[in-house]
Parts: C-alpha cells; structure tokens; sequence
C-alpha cells in the first residue's frame, strides 16, 4: 500500500490513516460529537476522529456519571452524528454493561454500531483483561479502539478520578495492557488520565497510536470532550481542558437579546411575518 492510498480516494479518514499518521509524526486530532449539528461542523473543520463517547451522559443528560447511558441512546446518537460526517473515522463508544456479560452479547452490541449507527469503529474501556473479546471483535470485522487509564465506567471501582501511572505496578499495568491491546488488534487507544512520562513510555511501546486526553503532550494524537473545549458544560472543568470559546455566553446573550425583544413587542416583525 502507497503512502496515497492511506486515505480512501474520496478522503476519508480510516483506521489504517491513523496508523499511518503514527508513522508519519502527523498528530492525530479528535473530538467528541452527540448530534447532527455539530458533527458536520467538526467535519467540514478537517478534524481526523469523531467519538460520540458515552460523555454524553454527563454532558448532554446530566447525569453524574456516565453509567446510565443505554446502548438504544448511543445508537440514537451515533445515527444523527454519521449523518453529518463525510470524512472523519467515526467511533462509537461502547456503553457500561454492553460488552462485559457475554462475548454473545458484546459482539452484538458492537455490530449495532456499525450496522444501525454507520460508524466505522467502537471504543471499549478496559485493558489485558478484555483483550480475547477484543481479538474476536476484530476477526468479524469490527475495528477497535482501546481506552485505559481512567475508564469513568469503572468510577465505582476507583472511588474518584484517579491519575494512573504513580506506582510501578499500575505502570506496569498500563504497559502490559497496551501490548495486548495492540496484540488483540485494536487499531489505537485512548489513554486517559495518564502521567505524561508514562503516557510517552506507552507511545513508543506501541506500534498503534495512543490519544491522550489528560495524559500530557507524547502522544500520537489528543481527544477532548465538545462541550468542555467550546465551553458549553459549566458544571465542572478538568485540568486537562483548553477552552476555545464561550459557547455558554454566547447562548446566553442570543437568549437574553431574545427574551427583550419579545418582551418590547419587537420580534417578531415584519420581516419575520408571513403575508
Ligand atoms: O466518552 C468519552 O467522551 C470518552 C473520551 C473522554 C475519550 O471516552
């Protein structure tokens, strides 16, 4: 395969121009989307990856965590989402239960994804231990993204937002996991929460890329949540985000510019009347 045919003809991203880009030193960029919307503006925006992640159970739902999120939810999502997407690798992000009862239930799950959601890809948390499930995945043709580091699905096992790879023996965790990852066949991994030394050491380890996201400035490529790096969620903000607008302020004043015109008896007008 030519370095041209990276990309298919008609330029989408695939997960074989990940790989590539890992070779290359090209950066690797990634976002998180949930609607039509703002999908076809990440797109028409030139970024490589969209992830409808189950983040959409915070930031989109409201909730706490993202526990409850549904599979019938992220295939909700990960419709609208393909609907507006030409050329960036979209991957839908497998939802707590979905993949963890039976090998049966988590390949079908997962091909829902593809079938019913047209995205190209999943993304599943955890490490070494679901390594046999990932291999299966990817010999009936479902590529896999891994994530290690913080998996928020496991929050109630960690009991906070832990940063991971302070003790060697998480390290070594982490380094192992990372292997068998790349063994089983996933074609990247997103490591989350990880120190950047660490996060560099699994880098180079590996022959797929890694995407950080609070894991430091070695990786092969960055991932952030939508609405944290526009600022549109304002219930919390991680360390690891940069915000690149004030999309909360902006609905804020096109709202309250609505509410004094109605109020005036200034809109609508003419121009926005029929007849
Ligand atoms: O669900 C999600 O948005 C994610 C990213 C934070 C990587 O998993």
């Amino acid at each position: 395969m030519s370095d041209q045919t990276s990309h298919k003809p008609d330029g989408r991203v695939t997960t074989r121009s990940l790989k590539r880009f890992k070779k290359d030193g090209k950066k690797i960029t990634m976002l998180t989307a949930y609607d039509y919307p703002t999908a076809k503006i990440l797109d028409s925006s030139g970024i490589d990856c969209i992830l409808i992640g189950d983040t959409a159970g915070v930031v989109v739902a409201g909730n706490e965590n993202t526990l409850p999120v549904t599979m019938d939810e992220m295939i909700f999502l990960t419709k609208a989402v393909s609907r507006g997407v030409k050329k960036a690798l979209l991957v839908g992000d497998m939802p707590f239960m979905s993949f963890q009862v039976s090998e049966a239930e988590a390949i079908r799950n997962a091909g829902r994804f593809l079938k019913e959601g047209a995205a190209a890809a999943v993304k599943l948390e955890g490490g070494s231990e679901i390594a046999p499930l990932i291999l299966k995945m990817v010999d009936f043709g479902i590529p896999v993204m891994g994530h290690i580091g913080l998996t928020p699905q496991s929050i109630n096992k960690f009991g906070a937002h832990l940063i991971f790879g302070k003790t060697e023996k998480q390290k070594n965790y982490l380094l192992q996991s990372a292997r068998a990852l790349q063994d089983a066949g996933c074609f990247a991994m997103v490591l989350e929460s990880v120190l950047p030394d660490v996060a560099g050491e699994i880098t180079e380890s590996v022959s797929i890329p890694t995407i950080g996201i609070g894991a430091g400035p070695h990786c092969d490529g960055q991932v952030l949540v939508i609405s944290d790096m526009i600022g549109l969620f304002e219930d919390f903000k991680p360390k690891f985000v940069r915000t690149y607008a004030d999309v909360a302020g902006i609905i804020r004043k096109a709202v309250s510019e609505y509410i004094r015109d109605v109020e005036k008896g200034d809109f609508p007008g003419e121009k926005e009347s029929y007849g």
